[in-house]
C-alpha cells in the first residue's frame, strides 16, 4: 500500500514538474515520503525504528565512545541506549549539572553503566583543547566519536575566538575535536583490531546552501543575519569534513571510518526553539 502510494505520487510529480525537474527532485521526494510513512530501508529500519530496536542483540561492551551534546535530545537518547548496551561513555558538556542529571537517569536504568562527564564548550577552542588533553590523560581507548551537539542561533553572535556562533559550534568545534582525538582513535583501532567510527550528525538542511554559499567575510560581518542559513552552512561543512576525512583515512589505511548522518526530524530542543523551521507538523 505504502509503495503504491509512493509510485502514485512519483507519477503525479512527473506530470506536474516534467522529467528534467523531476530528475532533480526524485531523490528527495522519495526520501521524504519514505520518512513520513516510516518505510524501512534495505537494513530493515525506518523512521519509526527506535535506537533500542536498532541495537537489539548487540552487546558492544568492549567499546568506548565520546558523544557530544548528550545533555538533551538525540544525544541523550543515543547515550542512554549505548550505555544500556554496555558501551563506556564519555560525555563532554558545557553544562556539567545537566550532564550529571542525564548520567544519573542513565544509571538508574543501567546501574552498571560506566559514564564520565567532563567539561567542554564546543564554541571555545581553548575549552576543546582542554577537554582533549584531560581525556587523553585518562589513558582510555577510543572506538567511537559521535559529533552530535548542535546549535541554531536566532541572532548574530561571535564566539570568544571571533567566529560566528552556529558555524563555530557545529562545525569548527567538531573539526578541532576530531583532529585532536584522531590519533587516539587510529591507535585504538590498530591495537585492538576493532574498527573505529566517527559520526557527524548533520541535516538535510545542508541542501539549502546555494553554490556561492560559503562567503566567509559575510559570515563574520553579515549585512543581514539569517540563523537558518548559518545552520545550513555548518551542516554542509560537517558533510564536507566527513568526506575529506574519509578520503584521508582511506589513504593512510586507518581502520577508522567517518560518516555523516541526517537523524530525521525529531522534536528536540533545537526544533522547539525554532518553530516554523520546516518542522511543524512532524512529531517523531
Ligand atoms: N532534531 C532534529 O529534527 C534534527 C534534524 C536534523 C539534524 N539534527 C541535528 O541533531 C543534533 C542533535 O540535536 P538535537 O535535535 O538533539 O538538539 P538539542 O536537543 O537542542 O541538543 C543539542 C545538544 O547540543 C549541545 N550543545 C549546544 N551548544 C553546545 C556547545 N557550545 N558546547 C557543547 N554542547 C553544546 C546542547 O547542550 P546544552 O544542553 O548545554 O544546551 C545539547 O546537548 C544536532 O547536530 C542537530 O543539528 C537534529
Amino acid at each position: 500500500m505504502q509503495i503504491a502510494m509512493i509510485s502514485f505520487l512519483k507519477w503525479i510529480s512527473r506530470l506536474v514538474f516534467g522529467s528534467y525537474i523531476w530528475s532533480k527532485l526524485e531523490f528527495s521526494i522519495t526520501d521524504a515520503l519514505r520518512y513520513i510513512m516510516g518505510i524501512a530501508g534495505p537494513n530493515g529500519f525506518g523512521s519509526n525504528s527506535t535506537a533500542e530496536q536498532v541495537t537489539e542483540g548487540i552487546s558492544p561492551s568492549h567499546l568506548t565512545a565520546i558523544i557530544t551534546g548528550a545533555t538533551s535530545g538525540i544525544g541523550a537518547e543515543t547515550a542512554r541506549v549505548l550505555a544500556k548496551r554496555g558501551v563506556r561513555l564519555v560525555m563532554p558538556a558545557r553544562d556539567l549539572k545537566k550532564a550529571g542529571e542525564v548520567k544519573k537517569r542513565i544509571k538508574r536504568e543501567s546501574p552498571g553503566a560506566e559514564i564520565t562527564v567532563m567539561e567542554m564548550d564546543l564554541s571555545s577552542f581553548a575549552s576543546i583543547q582542554n577537554f582533549c588533553s584531560n581525556f587523553l590523560s585518562l589513558g582510555l581507548p577510543l572506538n567511537i566519536l559521535i559529533n552530535n551537539a548542535g546549535k541554531l542561533c536566532r541572532s548574530f553572535q561571535l564566539t570568544e575566538d571571533k567566529f560566528e556562533m552556529t558555524f563555530a559550534t557545529n562545525y569548527l568545534g567538531h573539526y578541532l575535536l576530531t583532529k585532536l582525538l584522531l590519533g587516539k582513535m587510529v591507535e585504538t583501532a590498530t591495537k585492538t583490531g576493532v574498527h573505529g567510527r566517527i559520526i557527524n550528525v548533520t541535516s538535510v538542511i545542508h541542501r539549502w546552501v546555494a553554490k556561492e554559499g560559503f562567503k566567509f567575510d559575510d559570515m563574520l560581518l553579515p549585512k543581514s543575519y539569517n540563523g537558518t542559513r548559518a545552520y545550513a552552512l555548518s551542516k554542509l561543512a560537517n558533510i564536507m569534513h566527513a568526506k575529506e576525512m574519509a578520503r584521508q583515512l582511506k589513504e593512510r589505511n586507518a581502520n577508522v571510518t567517518i560518516n555523516s548522518v541526517h537523524p530525521g526530524i525529531v522534536k528536540t530542543g533545537i526544533i522547539r526553539d525554532h518553530r516554523g523551521l520546516i518542522t511543524d507538523g512532524f512529531d517523531k
